[in-house]
């Protein structure tokens, strides 16, 4: 929302801030602040950025505002964890300069030092990032945004901005010209950069990241386009089961998304060098479908991927922003504003003659079960209690089951709480979806009008049986069906925690393998 951008300027956003009684942050603290995914200390995060690893570390920095709860002057905020679940705050890493706001963009280690920052010790990071020139936009011009290059020799934790050749890339005459994503192409020996361009994403090569040379540019006309292209990511990954590699790129949109306001699709295709080309059915479906969405929910925006994390089979760990630019601004914390997603390992699949990416939850999750409550079958007659009041505390809990014997009726989940609020999830074998619904999640109702319709994701077919992966955190819920083909993620903000779970339908079903794991945080 780059409009609303225009309005918060340093000092206002100062005085912005509102002044809590420490009682209300208490409140605030225990009632909203995530238990599981990462949220800054204090103040406001969007986009996540520069996502590396090193040294048995994951880096994630993020686009911070560190005096107010509004989106300000952007800095890069940062945070590491070990196993992607557990996070630990670190210094601000990247401030302002005369060149402008640090926006997005993404970070690479060197390890042979190709950029020739290196020392002879340490292979140097390097991020590479948008300059947004404040003082440019207001005068109206076009060629706000430029690219610039920062590096660090101590593994993330301290920066050098490259004074002698930013901006590396100035702006072309494109009014929205950002968010570079920097990945290592060992298939034509080269780096490359996707940003993007206003209504397309665009590629450059290059063998220094700091010289960088324009390629082609892919999307216009192609996929959804009901807002301005943002933070996409692009790069190869193996086809499970095959000896074949694609090329899938990532890209956020703002607004337009599945369900409105913020999302993001994908594409998959063939990488030469130089172009990306779609793969033919691939196509077909973006043709058809008009977008491939990652993520259904209307929560899950901005998400890159890890370029060099260690993870099984060549499968990339992504992380998104869990908000929405239609009401990030305003949802009901003070103290700090959003959260990350749950770190999700992504892999492609080929059925048919189709490709798809699957996305499953963090793996290390499973090593904070502290027990786990099983049922084998449970026959649903109208209605059952999944889990009986104050059995689980759904504020940090994680939820796998089976549903089977479905028919053209719909299968709603829900969590409920004392003060009567709800939240609910389920397949609606009429519509053909999948849906969360959240429009009575709270007692205020709704923080913004966007909570008021439930999320919707087409399943094409009729539902006969499926299975659930459901993540529910203080403010969050992350469904993942059939084993991640599709998700939706989505957050809300109750007055009490959920203490009951149900299944209802019209007529009668089959729950089987139902495990409620409950999670220590
Ligand atoms: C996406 C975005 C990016 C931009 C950043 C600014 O949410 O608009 O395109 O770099 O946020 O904070």
């Amino acid at each position: 929302m780059i409009l609303k951008k225009l309005l918060p300027l340093a000092l206002s956003a100062m005085f912005i801030t509102v002044a809590a009684t420490a009682q209300e942050k208490l409140t605030e603290e225990t009632q909203y602040r995530p238990n599981f995914h990462f949220t800054p200390k204090g103040n406001w995060m969007n986009d996540p950025n520069g996502l590396f690893y090193a040294d048995g570390t994951y880096h994630l920095y993020f686009q911070y505002w560190p005096y107010g709860n509004k989106w300000g002057p952007m800095h890069w905020g940062h945070a590491t964890t070990k196993d992607l679940i557990k996070w630990e705050e670190q210094p601000i890493a990247l401030y302002p300069d005369r060149f402008g706001y640090i926006f997005s963009g993404s970070a690479v280690l060197d390890i042979n030092n190709t950029s020739g920052f290196g020392d002879g010790k340490t292979a140097p990071v390097v991020a590479i990032f948008t300059y947004h020139d404040p003082v440019k936009e207001k005068a109206g011009t076009i060629d706000v945004e430029s690219q610039g290059l920062a590096y660090s020799l101590d593994n993330g934790y301290t920066w050098t901005k490259y004074d002698a050749g930013n901006p590396i890339i100035k702006n072309p005459g494109i009014r929205d010209f950002r968010d570079p994503k920097v990945t290592w192409d060992s298939v034509h020996n080269q780096w490359i950069m996707v940003l993007a361009a206003q209504d397309r994403s665009q590629l450059y090569t290059s063998k220094n990241l700091k010289d960088w040379n324009y390629l082609s540019d892919f999307g216009k006309n192609i996929g959804a386009h009901g807002g301005v292209w943002e933070c996409p990511d692009f790069f190869p990954i193996k086809v499970e089961g095959t000896g074949e590699t694609k090329w899938v790129l990532i890209q956020s949109l703002n607004p337009g998304g599945a369900n409105g306001g913020s999302g993001t699709q994908y594409f998959i295709g063939d990488f030469d060098g130089k172009t990306f080309t779609l793969d033919k059915a691939f196509a077909e479906r973006v043709t058809k479908e008009k977008a491939v969405w990652l993520d259904y929910g209307k929560d899950n925006y901005a998400g890159v991927t890890w370029g060099n994390a260690p993870v099984k089979d060549g499968h990339r760990m992504m992380i998104g922003w869990m908000s929405n630019w239609e009401y990030a601004e305003v949802v009901p914390t003070n103290g700090w504003r959003s959260s990350t997603t749950i770190p999700r390992e992504l892999k492609l699949v080929k059925k048919g003659n189709n490709y798809a990416l699957i996305t499953s939850p963090a793996e290390a999750l499973k090593n904070y079960i502290e027990k786990t409550d099983s049922q084998k079958n449970v026959a649903v007659k109208g209605m059952a209690i999944l889990s009986a009041k104050g059995k689980t505390d759904f504020t940090k809990a994680d939820i796998s089951f089976t549903v089977q014997g479905l028919k053209q009726d719909v299968y709603t989940f829900t969590f409920t709480n004392d003060a009567g609020e709800t939240l609910s999830f389920g397949i609606n074998n009429k519509e053909r979806n999948l849906f969360v619904d959240r429009s009575k999640s709270s007692d205020a109702s709704t923080f913004h009008k966007f909570t008021a319709t439930p999320s919707k994701a087409a399943l094409g077919e009729i539902q006969k049986s499926g299975t659930f992966r459901i993540l529910m955190d203080k403010t969050s819920i992350e469904v993942f069906y059939n084993d991640g083909e599709t998700v939706m993620t989505e957050i809300f903000f109750t007055s009490q925690p959920f203490n009951t779970f149900s299944a209802t339908a019209t007529s009668s079903f089959e729950i089987s393998d139902l495990k409620i794991n409950q999670l220590k945080f």
